[in-house]
């Protein structure tokens, strides 16, 4: 504006000036608007600083009144500027809101959902079959006792299977546990047959390597009743591998030892495959090794006051990775357990 401007030795009229701003700073209607008038009045060159610059040419005595009057509307217009410059805001924001309608109605985006652990899934698999047959389910401690482990499954301390087995000793007379075999004992302990049960769970052995990882899983199973046969094992593990790996698997149980059970077998099926033929999978040989079975050593029976003479039972042990990794041909165990998001979503 600048116009209006009293001569330079009178004092300037700023209560009009202030006024002028007002109405303007009220007029503008966006925040282009609003910078110009402030600059037209705040600005370097601003009507309030022409009235500063002009003082020098007042009377002395009114140089005080006019510069503290000047600078009292310099704080007032800017104190206009801002309410101005938030009212103008808000205006905006309340129109782009009115215009873009939020339907809080509407489903969401969603996530993306996960999936069960291929492990999970074998051990859901395996409790499923052996639910079927009227086996219950049953757990036992990962930190177990030395009696458990061990001196139950007729494993005393200087018994040389135990070097088989790297054990992981934690304090005392505990260890993690070496095989899932000890919840036969506890699942035998203060009980009667007629028993039937499965124990799926994790191990652990002091054992590195592309097949084997210092925690694995196993499902153990036993049976005992009057009349078990090596025959009625037979039957439950053939079911059992068609069930897991098709109504065509073959079993081949190799005899071998095991202090907990008499007699005792190695069990392999055949390799899915190659059927047989021989696969870098199976290591040419045509057979997957799978665990260990065996009629439960009367001794055994015994440390839980189980009448041998009365009862006999089957048990067996499998390793559960293997056929997780047949399952989806993966080539080393650590993928199931590294926790690689990458992997696990092509599982
Ligand atoms: N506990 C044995 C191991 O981990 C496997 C095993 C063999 C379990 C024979 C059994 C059995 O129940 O009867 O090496």
């Amino acid at each position: 504006m600048g116009q209006g401007q009293p001569p330079a030795d009178s004092p300037p009229d700023l209560e009009a000036l202030a006024a002028r701003a007002e109405a303007e700073i009220a007029a503008a209607e966006n925040a282009s608007d609003l910078n110009a008038v402030r600059a037209q009045y705040l600005g370097k060159k601003g009507s309030v600083a022409q009235v500063l610059r002009g003082i020098g040419t007042l009377p002395p005595e009114e140089r005080g009144r006019v510069g503290q009057a000047a600078n009292a509307v310099k704080v007032r217009i800017d104190e206009w500027v801002q309410a101005r410059r938030t009212a103008l805001e808000s205006a905006s924001h309340a129109e782009a809101l009115a215009g873009r309608r939020l339907d809080v109605t509407l489903p969401g985006a969603g996530g993306s959902p996960g999936h069960l652990h291929p492990m999970t899934v074998m051990i859901r698999d395996v409790a499923d079959f052996f639910l079927g047959l009227g086996f219950s389910i049953e757990e036992g401690p990962e930190v177990e006792t030395e009696y458990h482990n061990f001196d139950a499954l007729n494993m005393p301390a200087d018994h040389p299977a135990r070097d088989m087995q790297d054990t992981f000793w934690v304090e005392g007379d505990h260890v993690l546990r070496t095989h899932t075999s000890p919840v036969q004992i506890r699942a035998m302990t203060g009980r009667q047959p007629p028993l039937r049960l499965i124990v799926p769970g994790r191990v652990y052995r002091h054992d590195m390597s592309p097949r084997h990882s210092p925690m694995f899983a196993q499902v153990e199973g036993l049976m005992v009743d009057e009349d078990v046969t090596f025959g009625d094992l037979k039957g439950v593990l053939y079911a059992f591998a068609r069930h897991l790996f098709g109504d065509d698997t073959e079993l081949r149980f190799r005899a071998s030892y095991f202090p907990f059970t008499e007699p005792s077998a190695e069990l392999d099926f055949r390799c899915p495959f190659c059927a047989g033929d021989g696969c870098a999978t199976c290591s040419q040989s045509g057979w997957i090794e799978w665990g260990g079975c065996g009629m439960v050593h009367p001794q055994v029976l015994a440390n839980c006051d189980v009448d041998p003479e009365r009862y006999q039972g089957f048990a067996f042990g499998m390793g559960l990775e293997r056929g997780v990794m047949l399952r989806h041909g993966l080539p080393q165990i650590r993928l199931l357990y590294d926790g690689d998001v990458r992997v696990l979503e092509q599982l």
